[in-house]
């Protein structure tokens, strides 16, 4: 997908769409794909778009304070999503950027990348343009309100800065991090929330799921009910079923 050949039409042809937001570090993306896997959906990591547009400015060599909005969309076109399995592998040129995306540099230069309203354009067209061809559980800060603001379920996620940070250490290192590791990354993060506070927007009929006290199986599978839940109220089209109220036997209508 390029900025040029992106079908951003309104609609989703009949396609689920959940939208999970919430802060730096609250799970969203490992609890989205798992969600996605357990589904049968895809994956759309928001937050790893704007990730690679910010890896591919950096690698062009050009200083952070001479990025202008035509110069990020510029490295913006240079960005795709390849399928995979149950999601989409950022790519810059072609090539995949997995690793380089959770770079300190990249997530130091990442929100000021993603302040750029040009940007979140071209991100929203990105995410809408999957979601018009698949099911889909999205994650970022603002997929149940600007992007999927009729998003079939939304969630927001939170936790204590402290447990944040813990888990996000635990995930990059893969072992038990020190008090004063974890005093550090949480400064980080606070920093962060600080920085993508304008960003991150809770819809007002988002589910609200604290997860500091629960684990990642408890959290995945809350919002695996929400959906079936929130599927089954959705009325049902003449071609999906049965009425869900029966006719009356005598053929009456009221
Ligand atoms: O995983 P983590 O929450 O640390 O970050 P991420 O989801 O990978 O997002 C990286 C950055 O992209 C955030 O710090 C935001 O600045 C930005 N972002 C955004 O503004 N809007 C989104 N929908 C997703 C991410």
């Amino acid at each position: 997908m390029s900025p040029d050949n992106v079908d951003d039409t309104p609609g989703r042809g009949g396609h689920v769409a959940v939208a999970i937001d919430g802060p730096a570090a609250s799970g969203k993306s490992s609890t989205a794909q798992w969600v996605a896997a357990e589904l049968g959906f895809r994956h759309v990591d928001s937050g790893a778009l704007y990730r690679a547009t910010t890896a591919a400015a950096l690698r062009s060599g050009v200083p952070p304070a001479e990025w202008t909005a035509a110069f990020l969309l510029t490295q913006a076109a240079r960005v795709s999503l390849a399928p995979n399995e149950t999601s989409f592998t950022p790519q810059v040129d072609g090539e995949s950027v997995t690793e380089e995306i959770r770079r300190p540099d990249v997530t130091r230069g990442v929100p000021h990348v993603a302040q750029v309203p040009a940007v979140r354009t071209w991100v929203n067209a990105q995410v809408r343009a999957v979601a018009r061809s698949h099911d889909v559980v999205c994650d970022g800060r603002d997929m149940g309100t600007a992007v999927f603001p009729d998003a079939d379920l939304k969630v927001f996620l939170v936790a204590d800065p402290w447990e944040r940070a813990r888990r996000r250490l635990i995930q990059r290192l893969s072992r038990s991090p020190t008090e004063e590791e974890i005093a550090e990354e949480t400064d980080r993060l606070v920093q962060r929330d600080a920085a993508d506070v304008t960003q991150t927007v809770q819809a007002k009929d988002a589910v609200l799921i604290d997860t500091t006290y629960l684990t990642q199986a408890e959290q995945v599978e809350r919002i695996v009910a929400l959906v079936r839940a929130a599927r089954l109220r959705r009325p049902l089209t003449p071609w999906e079923g049965l009425p869900l109220v029966p006719p009356p036997a005598d053929g009456s209508i009221d």
